[in-house]
This record gives C-alpha cells, structure tokens and sequence, in this order.
C-alpha cells in the first residue's frame, strides 16, 4: 500500500495555527504548536498547554517544564535536541481535563507531527497522551517505565511532571524511567 506523503513541519504548524475547529479556539491567547528538533530522536508528548504556555505559546515552560528539562538531562538529553507537543494545542479553560471531543478533533495534527517528525522514541508524559498513543484504557501507574510499541515508534509511557512535582513517589519513578530511557538511547547506539 502506498504511504501518504508527509506533510512538512510549518504546513502543519500553519493550519493549527488557524484551527476554528473547537471551542478552545475562542479562549486560547496562543496556539502551543510544539517545539524542539524537527529531526528528533526523541519526542515528548505531553497534556495540554497551561497558563504560561497559552501566553507564550511554548509547551512546558513553567515549573513542570523547569523539571522536564531536569528529567532529560537525566537521560542525557537537552531540551533542544527533542521534540515537545501536547496532545490539545490550546488551553483548556482553568486547566480541566482535556475531553474526549477535544482529543478527537485536535489529534490529527498530533498524528502528522508524529509522522513527520518520525522518532525512534515517543515518550507520553500522563495518562491522556498515554491513552491516545498506545490506544489502551490501562492506567500509567501500571505502565510506566515499561516499553510498547506503537506501529514503529517505540513508546516509553511515564507520569506527567506536574503530577510529580508534589508526590515524591512519583518523581523518583520518573526519574528512574528517564534513566531507563537514557539507557535505551545509548543501547540504540551502539546497534
Ligand atoms: N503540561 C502539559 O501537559 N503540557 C504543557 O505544555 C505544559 C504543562
């Protein structure tokens, strides 16, 4: 079967960009399209874009970005050499809870980044971008840390940063799988 071409990076960027398609559209400052290396090993996948990322129209640029740039140097990576999205590109009023109307109508452009793009690795911080990459119910307490596969992306499913923040069971759980994504990296390596 033949394979859709991929749309590039800015074509994409453009059309959310101009996205009317949701409520969301009306309340948002900025749209958060993602950023980092187009050419990425490594792609984040986060939540939603907050209060700081809706002004700045950057993903994760307050506290829990301040840590997730701490848990990539954990895996020996810089914040510039990976790819960071979220799974909505406009901020749901007051921080809710992305909902499931707003996953469906925002994730195609998810999906193109991601073909894009083309990682070797897709890390999915929480269960929102957890759910919508690997296709399952199953909560990330049961899967983090643990490798899937998603087509041919390896999926390295662990908890949102900000979850983490405040719960310190949960920070030494994501540090340690961002270790274990370190070693992934560097086993990838040597192949
Ligand atoms: N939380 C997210 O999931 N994404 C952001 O961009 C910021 C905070």
């Amino acid at each position: 079967m033949p394979t859709k071409p991929h749309i590039p990076l800015d074509q994409i960027k453009a059309q959310v960009e101009g996205c009317r398609r949701c409520p969301l559209a009306e309340t948002r400052t900025n749209v958060v399209f993602g950023d980092g290396n187009s050419n990425a090993r490594v792609m984040i996948i986060g939540e939603a874009p907050g209060k700081n990322e809706d002004l700045q129209g950057s993903p994760f640029v307050g506290a829990a970005g301040k840590y997730l740039s701490e848990l990539l140097a954990i895996a020996g990576l810089k914040r510039e050499e990976v790819f960071i999205a979220n799974v909505l590109k406009c901020r749901p009023p007051g921080n809710r809870d992305p909902r499931p109307e707003e996953i469906q109508t925002c994730t195609p452009f998810l999906r193109e980044q991601t073909r894009t793009i083309s990682p070797e690795f897709i890390v999915t911080l929480g269960n929102f971008s957890t759910k919508f990459i690997l296709k399952t119910d199953t909560g990330i307490t049961r899967l983090h840390g643990k490798l899937a596969m998603a087509g041919k992306f390896k999926v390295l499913p662990v908890y949102h940063p900000a979850a983490a923040l405040y719960d310190s069971s949960k920070r030494i759980a994501l540090e340690d799988d961002f270790a274990t994504l370190g070693r992934l990296l560097a086993e990838g390596q040597q192949a």
